[in-house]
């Protein structure tokens, strides 16, 4: 295996940051998965899994062996009346495997469109949006144990999907490379167009009765018209999560601000955190090289050269402004490394 020394990995984050990993290498298979994990013991260096690079920010060099995963494949696994299931290697571009679910009819993942990254790190932090999260498409991931190098199975139950959470986020952080992921999905399709955005650009469209296709191209309009293409302008998607405050913290928040967004769940308020950003007045705040996107203000941008300290320092400084203003704690979605 070809283990390169000192390569940057601006290629490989979509911030668009400028930083090296000490050694770099491109895993195909379980077995070259195997084998890094031993190489990075015998070079006393953490192993660090890389996947598209989607959802990173890098503020230094890597001083660790960096394992792009590029294990590759669609494979049919199995199928009943129902449904099909399809085992994905890790390294595939997420786009890239909801596209070829469309093109062959099987429904669940095209609410999913567009979103940067690879299918490895899908079931990292759950990936969702627009009403849709892959806990419901999930049936089960294969990983490599870091410490044995066996391989073990794990149902949807053992990844403690939450929103932008998983058991590989917590407890098990760092213990497992995902080598493949298999996905249950429906032959018949179930359509979702509940989300708002979705319904709108449907009636616009004048499409009373979508496809699965029709909602993966509405969801590329919504997407495209909204978040910045990180070809373009460096981003890693939602910079924070929406945080969940209870009732008191929301009706407080709401007496001064009648028309603040709000949606229950179990544990209290969903407050967008874009909402809780614009009204703190970040929303288009440029600075030199690096913001926050105008039309998304959950969006952190690199407009290029930027530094992933800079952008580090920005999100302290919206995090502060939105605590002092609204009593309300933003955490990051984006890993910092
Ligand atoms: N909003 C504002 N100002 C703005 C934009 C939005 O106040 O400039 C408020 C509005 O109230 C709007 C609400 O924010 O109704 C929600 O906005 P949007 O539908 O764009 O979704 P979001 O909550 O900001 C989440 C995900 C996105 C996902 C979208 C669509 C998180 C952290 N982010 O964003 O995921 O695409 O919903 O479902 O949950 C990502 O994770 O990288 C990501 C892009």
């Amino acid at each position: 295996m070809n283990i390169q020394e000192n390569i940057s990995l601006l290629p490989f984050n979509t911030f668009g940051i400028d930083k090296n990993a000490r050694f770099f290498a491109q895993a195909k298979s379980t077995d070259e998965v195997k084998y890094l994990i031993r190489k990075s013991e015998e070079m006393h260096l953490p192993l660090f899994v890389l996947g598209g690079g989607s959802n990173i920010l890098l503020t230094k060099n890597l001083e660790a062996l960096v394992l792009k995963m590029e294990i590759k494949g669609f494979e049919l696994i199995g199928e009943n009346e129902k449904e099909i299931f399809l085992k994905v290697g890790a390294g595939e571009s997420w786009h890239d495997f909801v596209m070829y679910c469309i093109q062959n009819n099987w429904a669940g993942v095209e609410n999913l469109s567009l979103i940067p990254g690879t299918v490895g790190a899908s079931p990292m932090q759950n990936i969702g949006a627009y009403g849709v999260e892959i806990k419901e498409v999930f049936d089960h991931l294969e990983a490599v144990d870091r410490d044995t190098l066996e391989i073990k199975n794990f149902s949807s139950e053992e990844c403690r999907f939450g929103y932008r959470e998983s058991v590989f986020k917590n407890d098990l952080k760092e213990r497992y490379v995902i080598t493949h992921v298999v996905f249950h999905l429906s032959k018949a399709p179930v359509i979702n167009a509940e989300y708002g955005a979705i319904k709108q650009t449907l009636i616009e469209k004048g499409i009373e009765s979508p496809t699965i296709k029709d909602i993966s191209d509405a969801v590329i309009d919504i997407r495209r018209s909204k978040l910045p293409d990180p070809a373009r302008i460096g981003n890693a998607g939602s910079f924070f999560k929406n945080p969940t405050v209870p009732v008191p913290i929301f009706e407080k928040i709401k007496s001064a601000y009648p028309n603040v967004p709000g949606f229950s769940n179990e544990e209290g308020i969903k407050i967008p955190a874009a909402w809780l950003i614009e009204q703190a007045g970040w929303k288009g705040k440029r600075f030199e090289n690096i913001g926050v996107h105008q039309l998304q203000p959950l969006v952190l941008v690199n407009y290029g050269g930027g530094e992933g300290n800079e952008i580090k320092e920005l999100s302290s400084k919206i995090q502060e402004s939105v605590q002092k203003k609204f009593n309300v704690v933003l955490q990051p979605e984006v890993n910092f490394l």
